[in-house]
C-alpha cells in the first residue's frame, strides 16, 4: 500500500484518435504499442510509481480494449502457466498490482478535455488528483508525475507539467505565462488554450501532466465552450488562478508526442534502442540501414 498524498489519477481516454485512422477505427489509440507495451500501460506505470492507488479511466465507445487490458485474463494466465512461460505470465499478471483499483466512467458525449475531467468528479470528490494524457509519453529517470508529486507535497497546490516549445507551435498547446522562477518551478500568472504565436503569452507549453486540487471541479462546472468549441481544462485552470496558486514545473525528461505519427515513430525507435533484449540487434540493424539512407 502507499501513503502518497495523491491517490487518484484520471486518464481521459475517450478521444477517437483520428490522426491514426484507420488503425484507430475499432481499437483505442491508447492501445497502440511502443515496442511491447501499449501507451496506456506506460501511463498506468507512471501514476503507480507516483503512489496512486485509484486509476480512473474516462472512456468512450470503441474503448473496451482498455478495460480488458487492465482486467485479469484467467484463461491466458492458465495457458501461459501450463506452457511454463513464466516471464510472459509475470508480464500479464503485473500490469496493475492488487492494491490498486481501476474505475471506468463513460463520457457520454465528446465535449472536450475539461468535460472528460469533470466526469471523474463523482469518484474523485474533493481530493487532489493527477491527470495523465497518454499521448504524451515521457521518458525520464524519475517518472514525471512523481517529480510533480514532490512539488505538491511541498506546496499543496495545482501543478502543471510544462516544457518550452518552438514559438510557431503554440497553437497546439495550453500556454502559460509565469513569474518568480526558482529552478524548474514558477508560478502561473496566465494560461491560454492553443493561442496563435502572435497572441501567445510565452512558449512554455503544458504537456499532458497535471496535478489539480478538487476545486477544479467547481470551475469546470461553470466552464463554457472554448477553443475548438470544446469545454477546455485550460479555461477552468485560468479560473482557478483567481482563487489558488498554480505552479508550472519544467519536468526532467524527454517527451514524445505519440498523438502524431512522427512522434510515435521516434518513441518507438528510441524505446526499442533501450529495450533489454532488442536494443543490441536493433541498433545493429539501424546502423546498417542508416548507412544506406540518404536524406532528400
Ligand atoms: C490538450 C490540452 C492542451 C495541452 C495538450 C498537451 O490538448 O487541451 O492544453 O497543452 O493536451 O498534450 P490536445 O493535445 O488534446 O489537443
Amino acid at each position: 500500500m502507499t501513503t502518497a498524498k495523491i491517490q487518484y489519477a484520471v486518464f481521459p481516454v475517450a478521444g477517437r484518435g483520428t490522426r491514426f485512422l484507420p488503425a484507430t477505427k475499432a481499437s483505442p489509440k491508447e492501445m497502440l504499442p511502443i515496442v511491447d507495451k501499449p501507451l496506456i500501460q506506460y501511463a498506468a506505470e507512471e501514476v503507480l510509481s507516483a503512489g496512486v492507488s485509484k486509476l480512473v479511466f474516462i472512456t468512450g465507445s470503441t474503448k473496451r480494449a482498455i478495460a480488458d487490458h487492465f482486467d485479469t485474463d484467467h484463461e491466458l494466465e492458465a495457458e501461459l502457466e501450463q506452457q511454463g512461460k513464466e516471464e510472459l505470465l509475470q508480464a500479464v499478471r503485473g500490469i496493475v498490482p492488487s492494491w490498486a483499483s481501476c474505475i471506468f466512467i463513460r463520457q457520454s458525449s465528446p465535449l472536450g478535455l475539461g468535460h472528460a475531467v469533470l466526469c471523474a468528479k463523482p469518484v474523485v470528490g474533493n481530493h487532489p488528483f493527477f491527470v495523465h494524457l497518454a499521448d504524451d509519453l515521457i521518458d525520464s529517470p524519475v517518472a514525471c508525475l512523481k517529480q510533480m508529486a514532490q512539488v505538491y507535497d511541498e506546496r499543496e497546490s495545482s501543478v502543471l507539467g510544462v516544457e518550452t516549445v518552438p514559438m510557431e507551435e503554440t497553437y497546439k498547446y495550453g500556454i502559460v505565462a509565469t513569474e518568480g522562477r526558482d529552478g524548474r518551478l514558477s508560478r502561473v500568472t496566465k494560461i491560454v488554450e492553443k493561442p496563435k504565436p502572435v497572441n501567445a503569452p510565452s512558449n512554455l507549453a503544458v504537456v499532458g501532466r497535471y496535478i489539480l486540487t478538487g476545486r477544479i471541479f467547481e470551475k469546470l462546472e461553470r466552464t463554457g465552450r472554448g477553443a475548438g468549441g470544446e469545454i477546455q481544462l485550460t479555461d477552468a485552470i485560468a479560473d482557478l488562478l483567481a482563487d489558488e496558486a498554480v505552479y508550472a514545473y519544467e519536468f526532467e525528461g524527454k517527451r514524445y508526442d505519440c498523438g502524431s505519427k512522427l512522434g510515435y515513430l521516434q518513441a518507438t525507435v528510441e524505446y526499442a534502442l533501450k529495450h533489454e533484449a532488442l536494443g543490441t540487434p536493433f541498433r545493429q540493424y539501424l546502423s546498417e540501414l542508416t548507412g544506406k539512407l540518404s536524406v532528400k
